[in-house]
């Protein structure tokens, strides 16, 4: 596996593999590796020639009261996962080789940024927009993979995709859970044995939801009621349970076609989030 850190040396690079026609599959990350994420380089190794994974910790999709500076930073355990995984390269730019002094340019995919964890968290789409923009352009992937657990993220990431031509696949692959049924992510380094009980509760109520779609309830209100009654005594605070249709996210007057059911809320400092893809 190569190491790289500058974005010029990557794009030069990867440039040269596009012209002589190689399939380039990129799987952007924030590092602190987990089954989640290789679930998607897994698929990114059996779609491509070459695959490219990077860590970054991106301060711009972090506001002032979130969690950039404790974010996990696992560099060594992450670059020994990566190469287990046989990835062809690591891109790891460093902060002032990504935003140098004068750095001033913003991309905001407007409606999809709006509601949910946009709500919430004001300027965070922005950053992964602008982000993920910059890593396409000196990655220049073919396809690139994202987790459904970050659903309002990855259709962002789309729309952008497509309105900025960016010329690249964007391949969304389904959310990975523990044994126990908690969504995986980073932050679950956070949690502590009992944080991680209390967290269950997210996961258990939407399985809830889904059977009680399934057997014929249609009422958003009476599913977001049962979900944040199974919620309120778990969790600190709840943020949102949203019932919203799939492509456009915007809230549902009823249950038909396909709808996305997206939780997001705090056990103790950790903010968590989940949702479940339903077709009714
Ligand atoms: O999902 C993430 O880990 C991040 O938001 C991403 C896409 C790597 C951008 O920083």
């Amino acid at each position: 596996m190569k190491i790289i850190q500058s974005p010029r040396e990557l794009q030069q690079e990867m440039g040269r593999l596009r012209s002589r026609g190689k399939g380039i599959g990129f799987v952007p990350t924030m590092g602190a590796l987990h089954e989640g994420h290789l679930s998607l380089i897994r698929k990114a190794r059996s779609e491509n020639r070459v695959v490219v994974v990077s860590i970054f910790v991106n301060p711009l999709q972090f506001g002032p009261k979130d969690d950039f500076k404790r974010y996990p930073r696992r560099i060594q355990k992450d670059r020994a996962m990566l190469a287990k995984e046989k990835v062809d390269y690591l891109f790891m730019p460093s902060r002032s080789s990504f935003y140098p002094e004068g750095y001033q340019t913003l991309i905001e995919v407007k409606d999809l940024s709006r509601g949910l964890c946009g709500k919430f968290r004001p300027g965070h789409f922005q950053g992964v927009a602008t982000v993920v923009a910059k890593l396409f352009n000196v990655t220049k992937p073919h396809r690139a993979y994202f987790g459904a657990k970050d659903y309002q993220q990855a259709l962002i990431i789309k729309q952008m995709a497509s309105d900025l031509n960016f010329g690249v696949e964007i391949r969304v692959l389904p959310l990975i859970r523990d044994k126990k049924g908690l969504a995986l992510s980073s932050r679950n380094a956070y949690l502590s044995f009992k944080e991680k009980e209390r967290a269950l509760a997210i996961s258990r109520s939407l399985n809830w939801a889904k059977k009680a779609i399934r057997k014929g309830n249609r009422n958003v209100v009476s599913i977001r009621n049962g979900i944040l009654k199974s919620l309120k005594s778990k969790l600190r605070k709840i943020d949102y349970i949203e019932i919203v249709e799939a492509k456009s996210l915007q809230p549902v007057k009823s249950i038909r076609g396909q709808i996305v059911i997206a939780v997001a809320g705090w056990v103790g400092e950790t903010r968590l989030i989940d949702n479940v893809i339903i077709r009714a």
